[in-house]
């Protein structure tokens, strides 16, 4: 259960608070004995990175921040506090907890709050009892007080509300969750925030001729899905879409390259993309963007079952390219092909495809940095920069120079899906990149998603990468637009 989010404009005396310092005086509103204040300036000059008070009565949290100015660094502290008094806050069981601030800069409350409401979250669905001290998500009320707009406050619990409901689609095991019943999964958060979802099944992939979505299927006993979600809202600021695209593999045994070792576990991630598209037109809904945005998500499992595609398999794309199936455990690249070509039909402004499609990119950046290659204008990039420090989904980018594209040079077919052991990552965005009629913005989340343990409030497993980054960046092309009319 996700904590609620609620404004308030007066404190009282019995109340449990939660304040973020911009400086070292205590403000009179926290109503605090003369010896609990004695306490308190003596744990600020020892510079603590948070002080806690408890009046048995009531709690009180003191959280003084690192700097003055407010840059994503701070703001980014700010978060990581949260998730280090999660469990002090949690253990305190109170049923509501006000957050308030005093000389800190406009936005630190949000912000402590999204780390706390991020750090809250735990995927419990299949535990039959509670475990010995594990809490249910205390404090269930977290009460903002303070110069907080309406509208950021909306923004903060949607977008919070989205992670959840990624993450959760993340962390399902594909006995639970395949391509048809993620599609089922798709089209319920759709009717929820309000976009509509059009789920085309076996026979429509067949007609369209996605011969990438259907060969890495051949493996698998359940038929793939195509779904394409849509927001349109009547009043629209871009005439061409943005097309969002996410990898949907909802198992990744590799295929008959089967993973061996401990490569396999966590594959049930492998959807990460499409869990994230999903999230990010459950945000731009909620918050009723004024855009026209598109979300395609080709979805099956990559299996080695009976009629299984093979290495040395010619296949021919939705696009009618053929491709040499040089390694079936690069299926990632093969249903984004169909569907970025399939983006075509809305010539959209702009394509942004989301996966975890490469180890490579996960050996490059680790957990600290979502891989991006791109052809588009350079100012999504910057953009995209900007974006990705402010909620600390940071990007890297990658090239993607022609002499790349000789590695996926096949005897036999127009393209192969591998290019050899050299530069992965890369050579996996050159192969999208040749199915892209429009401009192409590659996100490569394989190091960022499926975390073996927690990096703060990005809690271990699904974290739903790039969710934050994609809200985010269509929040601002949005206020762009708005901007020049
Ligand atoms: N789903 C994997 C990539 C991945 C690896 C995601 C680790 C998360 C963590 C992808 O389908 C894959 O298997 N990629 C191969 C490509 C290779 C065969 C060219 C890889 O990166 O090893
Ligand atoms: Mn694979
Ligand atoms: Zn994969």
């Amino acid at each position: 259960m996700k904590p609620e989010i609620l404004k308030i404009s007066q404190i009282s005396a019995e109340q449990s608070v939660l304040c973020i310092l911009g400086s070292d005086h205590i403000p009179e509103r926290l109503t605090l004995s003369e010896s609990e204040k004695e306490f308190a300036q003596k744990q600020l000059n020892a510079k603590e990175e948070y002080i806690f008070i408890n009046s048995y009565h009531k709690c009180t949290y003191l959280v003084r921040l690192k700097e003055e100015i407010s840059n994503f660094k701070i703001r980014e502290e700010l978060r990581k506090t949260s998730y280090n008094l999660r469990k002090l806050i949690k253990g305190n069981n109170h049923s509501e907890l006000v957050i308030t601030s005093d000389n800190a800069y406009k936005g630190a409350i949000e912000d402590f709050a999204e780390g706390l409401l991020l750090s809250f979250y735990s995927f419990k669905k299949y535990k039959t009892k509670e475990e010995n001290g594990e809490k249910k998500n205390y404090p269930m009320k977290l009460l903002l007080h303070g110069d907080i707009d309406d509208s950021d406050i909306k923004w903060l619990v949607d977008l919070t509300d989205a992670v959840y409901i990624t993450r959760d689609l993340i962390n399902e095991p594909v006995n639970h969750l395949n391509a048809t019943t993620l599609a089922g999964e798709i089209r319920k958060i759709g009717d929820s925030a309000g976009f509509s979802v059009e789920v085309l099944t076996k026979g429509k992939i067949e007609a369209l001729k996605m011969g990438g979505l259907l060969a890495v299927n051949k493996g698998s006993v359940d038929p793939p899905v195509f779904c394409i979600l849509e927001w349109k809202p009547s009043k629209c600021l871009n005439e061409k879409p943005i097309v969002l695209v996410g990898k949907g593999v909802v198992y990744d045994t590799g295929g008959l390259n089967i993973k061996t070792g401990d490569f396999m576990s966590g594959m049930n991630g492998d959807m990460s993309g499409a869990a994230t598209v999903t999230g990010v037109l459950y945000t731009v809904a909620k918050a009723g963007l004024p855009l026209h945005i598109v979300g395609l998500v080709p979805s099956t499992d990559n299996r080695p079952g009976g009629n299984a595609y093979t290495q040395g398999d010619i296949i021919t794309m939705h696009n009618k390219m053929t491709v040499e199936v040089g390694n079936t455990d690069a299926e990632g690249r093969l249903i984004l092909a169909d569907a970025i070509s399939y983006a075509s039909k809305y010539s959209p402004e702009l394509i942004i495809d989301i996966a975890t499609l490469t180890g490579s990119a996960a050996m490059t950046f680790g957990n600290q940095a979502i891989a991006v290659m791109s052809t588009a204008d350079k100012k999504y990039i910057t953009l995209l920069e900007e974006c990705g420090n402010d909620v600390y989904e940071r990007i890297a980018e990658l090239p993607l120079w022609d002499e790349y594209g000789e590695l996926l040079k096949s005897d036999i077919a127009d393209i192969k899906n591998i290019g050899g052991r050299e530069a992965g990552a890369i050579t996996a965005g050159k192969f999208l990149e040749r199915f892209a009629e429009f401009p192409l913005i590659h996100m490569d989340i394989a190091g960022t998603e499926m975390l073996k343990k927690d990096d703060f409030y990005r809690i271990k497993n699904g974290c739903g990468s790039g969710l934050r980054l994609l809200s985010t960046l269509l929040k601002r092309v949005a206020a762009t637009y708005s901007e020049k009319k």
